[in-house]
């Protein structure tokens, strides 16, 4: 029999030990060991599924299979609290709460499998390495593990939500995450003489102008569209027009359309732009995470089972970062939801500190969550 106070003990003390070692994306091995050990104590076996870090459990047996998913990496942040259990991992730190993210699914992993014979299906436990390089997911889908899992289902703690909340939204959530670079190449020359040159510097304000106009003139205002442009390089000297002028930034969309438009119009006026002034403008465009879309009946399901386990069930607002559950997501269907951690500061703040008494109803809210996926697939014949 399954003692929960011992057990949400072990959770606190097991995310304590993964925020006092945080590894960055990629180089999970010491916490994909751990892992697998507390897993093997409650004889949960696990597979690698060809993945250098990060691992995956099964409980149950047969289908339907849904899968629940964990991130475990840090950033490279350097960790400004004094708690006990702070980071010795100088300039790392689980400043993300993928430490509770973790120790929340490994309670979920648990407690399914003190019930694993009522299960009506395999519940596949993911612990997923390489979030913040937005990596992580493609190489769990590259992997096969998730070849015959019919729904997924995952979360985010999210400071500004005090404890005991919860939300999530039906369709588009997480955003877009794409970047570009801008290389604008003229003809360097003297200040004061920019007749003979083809200033960079000139063509790059223009530039910067126009692609402002993307989102105000060719997105349907009711759209949701972000151009930034966050870098520019150009010019050593203050009498001497520079040959090049770099330029950096980054689109944040939710729909596949205008996020096409972007990219094609962000071109095209980069060549209007070039023909104009008569220089070249190269635009190198890079896809990043794909905006997370929840399934309408999954994101349902997640908010009933919410309110089942008491949490406060909120609309959670659209946002403009990324997370690469989304490319779980373009394939399989299935919910992200938000918990609140009631931090005072931010994710990704050096001084970010969640409230780690949102762990045991997150796994205790994960295997509510999984058991009736399962159930509603055997209902349904989605097997
Ligand atoms: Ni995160």
């Amino acid at each position: 029999m399954l003692n929960t106070d011992v057990l949400k003990q072990q959770l606190l003390d097991w995310r304590h030990e993964l925020h006092r070692h945080p590894e960055l994306s990629g180089q999970e091995h010491h916490t994909t060991e751990n892992l697998k050990k507390w897993l093997s104590e409650y004889n949960i076996k696990t597979s690698s599924w060809g993945l250098k870090t990060g691992l995956i459990a099964d409980i149950g047996s047969g289908y339907p299979i849904v899968a629940i998913r964990a991130d475990i990496d840090a950033l490279p942040i350097h960790e400004q609290l004094s708690h006990e259990f702070r980071s010795i991992h100088t300039g790392v730190m689980h400043a993300c709460g993928h430490d509770l993210h973790s120790a929340s699914i490994l309670g979920s992993a648990i407690l399914l499998k003190a019930k694993e014979s009522e299960l009506k299906g395999t519940v596949r436990v993911i612990f997923q390495p390489a979030e913040e390089t937005y990596s992580g997911a493609y190489d769990v889908l590259n992997s096969g593990a998730l070849a015959q899992v019919s729904a997924i289902f995952g979360f985010h703690n999210v400071p500004e939500l005090p404890l005991g909340t919860f939300a999530t939204r039906a369709g588009a959530f997480y955003a877009n995450v794409d970047r570009f670079k801008i290389l604008i190449k003229g003809i360097g020359g003297h200040a004061g003489r920019p007749h003979e040159t083809k200033d960079p510097v000139v063509v790059a304000a223009q530039l910067i102008s126009a692609v402002q106009t993307i989102t105000s003139r060719s997105i349907n205002n009711l759209d949701t569209c972000v151009v930034s442009i966050t870098q520019v390089h150009a010019g050593t000297s203050w009498n001497v027009l520079p040959e090049e002028a770099h330029l950096e930034g980054t689109v944040r969309t939710h729909s596949a359309e205008v996020r096409k438009t972007v990219e094609q119009k962000l071109k095209q006026i980069a060549q209007g732009i070039a023909l104009a002034y008569s220089v070249d403008i190269s635009v190198d465009w890079d896809n990043g995470p794909a905006a997370l879309i929840n399934s309408t009946p999954w994101a349902e399901l997640s908010q009933k089972v919410a309110q089942a386990q008491g949490y406060e069930v909120q609309e959670a607002p659209l946002y403009l970062i990324g997370e690469d559950f989304g490319a779980y997501l373009e394939r399989i269907p299935g919910a992200f939801v938000s918990i609140g951690s009631a931090s005072t500061y931010g994710l990704h703040h050096p001084q970010y500190q969640p409230n780690e008494s949102l762990i045991f109803p997150a796994a205790q809210y994960f295997a509510a969550l999984a058991t009736q996926a399962l159930e509603t697939l055997h209902t349904n014949n989605e097997v």
